[in-house]
């Protein structure tokens, strides 16, 4: 199963309506989902026209979407009364920027307007190889490709990190792992005990996981993010839907 696969499953067999994608490129998998209420984040849309018309008519909710154009960054410090309107977030894509800061920003910020007993997947977890994992702030420029060696035009970049770092940091309130498909769906559902609010990032354990190299992650991806078979996906479903009732 995919990203669009196991959202779909979620919205299709539960009563959730609320989704929130962050990085929504040209709209592959947000105009897809079939949620009633749904709102975009991305600071260069790209979506094609024709993609847009495809999808309204496929899926007329799709006329309900909310789309900001700017950064998550900027759009989790001016949007919280829009937030707080819009009511919690049952399932949220986290695919914006590819850098372990972001990510995690992204992840923790979410924290604050989340369903507790839905679902946030975090695309790019699990990089085919060290060129995919490249970590820098943002997608590699052109001079950078040319000392990357084996890179392949796929960027996933560090974002493994920000499953450690949950792992480490909020295990008590959150089971956080990653699933073996579509380049590694990290997966964070709240555990009993959790409270949304705002959580802040540990700078000293952040700086002490940013040393950890591709290889280390490799050595025991079971372990340092938690890898499970993409099949562990059902069980996470079924869990959620379960827990909507
Ligand atoms: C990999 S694409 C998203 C793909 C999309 N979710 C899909 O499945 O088809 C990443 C997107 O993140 C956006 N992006 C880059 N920096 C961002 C940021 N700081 N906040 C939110 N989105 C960002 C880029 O503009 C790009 O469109």
């Amino acid at each position: 199963m995919d990203r669009i696969q196991i959202i779909q499953e979620i919205f299709s067999k539960t009563p959730y309506t609320n989704y929130l994608e962050i990085g929504c490129h040209k709209g592959k998998s947000f105009l897809p989902i079939r949620a009633e209420r749904k709102i975009a984040v991305d600071p260069n849309f790209i979506i094609p026209i024709t993609r847009k018309l495809h999808w309204l008519a496929k899926w007329p909710s799709n006329r309900k979407n909310t789309y900001f154009e700017e950064t998550s960054d900027a759009f989790f410090n001016k949007r919280g009364e829009f937030l707080k309107q819009f009511g919690p977030l049952d399932v949220i894509l986290v695919d914006g920027l590819h850098n372990y800061r972001t990510s995690l920003s992204d992840v923790l910020n979410t924290l604050k307007y989340f369903n507790p007993k839905g679902l946030i997947l975090m695309h790019d977890c699990y990089p085919p190889d060290e060129a995919a994992a490249y970590p820098s702030e943002f997608f590699p420029s052109k001079e950078e490709q040319k000392n990357i060696k084996g890179w392949k035009h796929e960027w996933c970049g560090d974002v493994w990190k920000a499953i450690v770092y949950l792992m480490k940091k909020h295990s008590d309130v959150l089971e956080v792992g990653v699933l073996d498909t579509d380049y590694g769906l990290g997966y964070v559902m709240a555990k009993p005990g959790f409270k949304n609010g705002d959580f802040k990032i540990d700078e000293e354990l952040f700086s002490e996981i940013d040393k950890l190299t591709y290889q280390d992650m490799m050595k025991n991806p079971g372990a340092t993010i938690n890898l499970k078979d993409a099949k562990h996906a059902e069980k996470i479903i079924a869990k959620i839907v379960t827990d909507s009732k």
